[in-house]
């Protein structure tokens, strides 16, 4: 229900006046970044200055000054004094900078990732920004893309619990309490398959596909009460997201019932003119307002355009009365018509460094997002008092935060310090450590090693390779068609390898890489993403086993980047590949390379080892299914193992995923402790999208599967009707 002063400000609003309200644009056409002509962006945009008076927000306009200064001017000359809203990326922290989401996601670790929401929104609300563009929750099968490194990863279950999980750490109960900010889901929808994995690519798949797969993480946003929703730049079925009203008022409004504010990516509705579904600027705000994208990012055409549409009676005012409710109802949930300033804070925005308990935050996710991948003859934990031997373009880098890394105001800790911190420097010998130059910048390894180099290192008891990718091949633009090292990491690592000393191989990338080539020279591979403000650290306290490795892939890590897109909840195909009979030729199999990819999804070693036993699933007396497993620790280490619930759908009226994850236990056991897990079946697991795009369930014969990973399990099958 509309309260009485929005509905009355809408009723007192000019057209143009409510057309600003739907227009979102970056800070420098306020003037605060002095660099820029103010004339130059009005010419482009065609921006009468009188309008700027009445935009409704700002794109990524931080720093709790400028919000400040910004917005008491715009109250000043506003008429309604209708308050900005403050908008940014915060995607894995602000200040305080967390792993990147693909390696949060390999956490597995709910708790510490509402954690995590919430330290990132105290952060920016301190900043002077009131939404988030984050959780990006867009489902990826293709780590030649970019921007895996902003998602959980490959599974809907997993994507859907980390969405609602930040969804409410950012927003908590009351967007009006101090330290929350409205959450933004991104980018409805499909935006993670790109054909080829090449950024803004065409997106193509069925209905059912989308459904079944990319949906159901941000239907969890929804359902988790997210505040806005933003549409992507791709086409779905052909037509571009930000105009397309099968998903925006279709299934976003009518099916799911989402209420709250949408507003398009950066530029994109101008986006589809060159799409080829627009004729003009005209054409695509009229089909966007249409199809009820509220707000428009970065360019002008509701403004330029929305009057005429209305007076030619192309467009029913009410869609645009409408959009305006919905963003000042998000701007009074805010609580912004009492405190336009919310909880901007120059002192604590401009504090020095952040909070030691945030800092010990992100330590603490980041050691948990390290994914242990090999560990040969246990060279892992290393041993204090042995002497480490640290080469490669990561051993001492600060460069280690990841994309979007929020106000990027304050160094990471790199690897070599982090390992200052568990054993003196002066068992520590550091030799080839130039850093990687970015593909952008066409310098992207490191120089050829020289011979000397090796002699510092050979009296060492382990040498760490510290190798991976340039961060800012990572990220929105940075899709890559090769997934390797370069040439002189690969070659730095066998020549290590030549030493005849143990090789801890840590990889620091923001995608999964095609590691295969570097697998047998490394007794142990350590995958550390990029960690944020406190990498350094996380990864030494795996690395001395002060954390013991507890990750799990949230993504298939290809055997080749020819396998892509490689994901464990595939089709079975008519011609299924047996491993038995690896000479049979007409099934579905490549002729060069292994259909399965080098580590799967949910794949980590741990210190510990874990034995499961006693698998049972029954139908309990009250009608449940229940499944159980008894899981051991056969270690002397205490461990966190992340039991995992898998569920196929043997045979229905749609083919189904050969498994599916339905559901995941974390449990830590001491040395030699076991624990019974028990998962219940429900209805909810079983039911899928059936050729009516309708959610059914059919009986028939399910295998349920609980084990370690995707690609380790015990399995039973059960009728249930
Ligand atoms: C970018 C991204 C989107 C981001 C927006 C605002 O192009 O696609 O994720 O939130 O623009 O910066």
């Amino acid at each position: 229900m509309t309260k009485p002063f929005i509905q009355d400000l809408v009723n007192d609003m000019t057209l143009d006046e409510k057309l600003a309200q739907l227009t979102q644009l970056g800070p420098y056409y306020w003037g605060l970044d002095d660099t820029v002509d103010l004339t130059g962006p009005f010419k482009e945009l065609n921006i009468k200055p009188q309008v700027m008076e009445n935009i409704g927000s700002v794109l990524n306009g931080i720093g709790a000054r400028n919000v400040i200064e910004l917005q008491t001017r715009h109250l000043e000359s506003s008429r309604q004094k209708i308050p900005l809203l403050f908008m940014a990326d915060v995607i894995h922290g602000y200040r305080t900078i967390l792993p990147i989401p693909l390696a949060m996601g390999s956490s597995f670790d709910l708790e510490a990732i509402e954690r995590f929401a919430e330290i990132a929104a105290r952060e920016s609300a301190a900043a002077g920004i009131h939404v988030t563009f984050s959780p990006m929750t867009d489902l990826v099968r293709d780590p030649r893309w970019g921007r895996v490194m902003e998602t959980s990863g490959e599974d809907p279950y997993l994507n859907a619990r980390v969405t609602e999980s930040m969804v409410r750490g950012y927003q908590g109960t009351d967007l009006k309490e101090p330290g929350r900010i409205a959450a933004c889901v991104k980018h409805f929808a499909g935006y993670g398959a790109p054909e080829g994995g090449r950024e803004y690519n065409t997106v193509d798949m069925s209905t059912g596909v989308l459904r079944e797969f990319y949906l159901p993480a941000y239907k969890a946003a929804v359902d988790a009460g997210v505040a806005m929703v933003m549409a992507a730049f791709n086409t779905i079925d052909r037509i571009p997201a930000s105009g397309n009203s099968k998903l925006l008022r279709g299934i976003l409004r009518e099916e799911w019932g989402f209420d709250g504010v949408t507003i398009a990516d950066f530029n994109s509705v101008n986006e589809l003119v060159p799409h080829g579904a627009a004729q003009d600027g005209r054409e695509a705000a009229h089909k966007s307002l249409a199809a009820g994208l509220d707000i428009e990012m970065m360019s002008t055409h509701y403004l330029n355009h929305g009057a005429a549409l209305v007076e030619e009676g192309l467009l029913d005012i009410s869609l645009i009365d409408e959009a305006v409710t919905r963003v000042l109802e998000l701007k009074d949930a805010l609580g912004l018509f009492d405190n336009p300033f919310k909880d901007a804070d120059p002192v604590a925005d401009e504090a020095d460094k952040p909070s030691a308990e945030h800092l010990q935050a992100a330590r603490e996710l980041g050691a948990s997002s390290v994914v242990l991948l090999k560990n040969e003859n246990e060279v892992l934990p290393l041993k204090r008092g042995m002497k480490l031997g640290l080469a490669g373009p990561f051993a001492t880098s600060i460069h280690v935060l990841g994309g979007w890394a929020g106000a990027e105001k304050d160094p990471a800790v790199s690897l070599y310090t982090g390992i200052t911190g568990k054993i003196p420097a002066a068992d520590i010998v550091t030799a080839m450590t130039g850093e990687l130059g970015s593909m952008l910048e066409g310098v992207f390894d490191v120089e050829d090693h020289a011979e000397e180099a090796f002699e510092q290192l050979k009296d060492c008891d382990v040498i760490l390779a510290a190798v991976g990718e340039n961060q800012h091949d990572t990220g929105e633009g940075g899709s890559k068609a090769s997934l390797r090292l370069s040439a002189n990491q690969e070659k730095l690592i066998r020549r290590l390898k030549d030493t005849g000393k143990p090789v801890v191989t840590i990889v620091f990338s923001g995608r999964p890489l095609e590691l295969a080539p570097v697998l047998d020279a490394s007794d142990a591979l350590v995958q550390a993403w990029f960690l944020g403000s406190e990498s350094g650290n996380s990864i030494a306290d795996v690395l001395f086993g002060d954390y013991n490795p507890s990750g799990r892939l949230s993504m298939s890590f290809p055997y080749s980047v020819g396998q892509i897109p490689v994901y464990y909840n595939a089709y079975q195909t008519g011609r299924p590949y047996d491993p038995q009979y690896p000479n049979v030729r007409y099934v579905t199999r490549y002729l060069d390379i292994p259909n399965d990819p080098l580590f799967c999804f949910g794949y980590g070693l741990s210190y510990s080892s874990f034995a499961y036993s006693s698998f049972n699933v029954e139908a309990a007396a009250d009608g449940r299914v229940l499944a159980s497993i008894e899981v051991e620790n056969t270690s002397e280490v205490t461990g966190k193992e992340t039991v995992q619930l898998y569920i196929r759908d043997v045979t229905a009226s749609v083919v189904r995923p050969v498994k599916e994850l339905k559901g995941f236990k974390q449990v830590t056991l001491a040395a030699h402790e076991k624990q019974i897990i028990t998962f219940e079946i429900t209805s909810e697991m079983l039911m899928f999208y059936g050729q009516d795009d309708e959610l059914v369930f059919e009986p028939g014969d399910f295998d349920i599967m609980i084990g370690r990973n995707s690609g380790d399990h015990a399995t039973q099958r059960i009728w249930i009707s």
